[in-house]
């Protein structure tokens, strides 16, 4: 098939590309450039319009990945963040509608829950965002059932929890403890460290990425691992221990970190039953191991 990959040049892009290409035709569109060599790269800004629309002739799917990620960019730039997640998402629909793509698969994340009421968390379980990155998704996720019930485009949403690998930017929070351990650098939780979390290493993502190709048409999927809940205190205690790390692990009260305690989520795992029965989505690589793919 021939497979356009926006933000194919970031985190989950670059992996996602690597275990494409020997079986797809597949573009990234990024703008800034990719990191594999042999898949083809066009520079495109999600807000390019008119350049979308022009690349996009002759494709069978769009994996739109691109937006503004993190929370220091998301919290300080509201409107940018908007922008680009919402704006840049019709921009992509817009595209697809013209050039009669056939299926498009959405990135979104588990952001859009805000703080669950129910843990697992379920897809049927009501949007409450409390940041304007949940909003932004939320709102991308309308946009898509929208041109999918007006424009017969299929679509699959996902919504990701927790992504980890090797490659990641180190403002996250598993790299960051990694490369600190590693360093024997002083590992700082940001609050108690009770914030429950289920990490899902970068080969199961795109592995769930890859089934959505052929199989879950319309539908909301959670991806994620929901095997090894850990707190962020045990996260950086289980970081040390593998990497055998003289760190000291020290806590930063919530006001004095970029996310305020009010947009910070204190409970959160998926349920990926739904994943499971319809796409056959099994992650499969535990804690440990995953951690040790970001330094080995
Ligand atoms: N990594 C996670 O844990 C996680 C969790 C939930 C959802 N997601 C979603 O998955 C997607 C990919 O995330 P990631 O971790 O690979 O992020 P990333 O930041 O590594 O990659 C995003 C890519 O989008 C590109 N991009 C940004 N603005 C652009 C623009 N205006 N035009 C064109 N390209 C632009 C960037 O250059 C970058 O290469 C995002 O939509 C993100 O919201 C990721």
């Amino acid at each position: 098939m021939k497979i356009a990959i926006t933000g194919g040049s970031g985190f989950i892009g670059t992996n996602l590309s690597s275990l494409l290409k020997s079986q797809h035709d597949i573009l990234i569109l990024d703008r800034i450039p990719s990191k594999i060599q042999d898949v083809d790269f066009t520079e495109c800004d999600l807000l390019d319009s008119k350049k979308l629309s022009d690349v996009l002739e002759g494709f069978d799917i769009v994996i739109h990945l691109a937006a503004a990620v993190g929370v220091k960019l998301t919290e300080e730039e509201p409107l940018h963040t908007l922008n680009l997640n919402i704006q840049g998402t019709q921009n992509i629909l817009e595209s697809c509608k013209k050039n009669h793509v056939k299926k498009i698969i959405f990135a979104s994340s588990s952001e859009i829950y805000g703080e669950a009421i129910h843990i697992p968390i379920k897809e049927t379980d009501t949007p409450m965002p409390i940041t304007n990155y949940g909003v932004s998704k939320i709102t991308g996720e309308e946009y898509v059932k929208a041109y999918s019930k007006a424009h017969s485009i299929k679509y699959s949403i996902l919504r990701f929890f927790n992504a980890y690998g090797p490659g990641q930017s180190n403002s996250f929070v598993m790299s960051e403890f990694v490369f600190k351990a590693i360093a024997n650098k002083t590992i700082t939780i940001h609050g108690n460290g009770e914030q429950l979390r289920a990490f899902c290493h970068i080969s199961d993502i795109v592995n769930g990425i890859s089934l959505c190709l052929d199989k879950g048409d319309n539908e909301i999927f959670n991806i994620g691992n929901n095997t090894e809940p850990v707190t962020i205190f045990e996260l950086a205690k289980t970081i040390k221990k593998i990497t055998n790390s003289k760190s000291e692990i020290t806590f930063l009260p919530f006001e004095d970190t970029e996310r305020k305690r009010t947009s910070e989520i204190m409970k959160r795992i998926p349920d990926i039953t739904k994943a499971q029965n319809i796409l056959g989505y099994n992650p499969r690589i535990s804690l440990n191991e995953g951690i040790k793919t970001i330094f080995q």
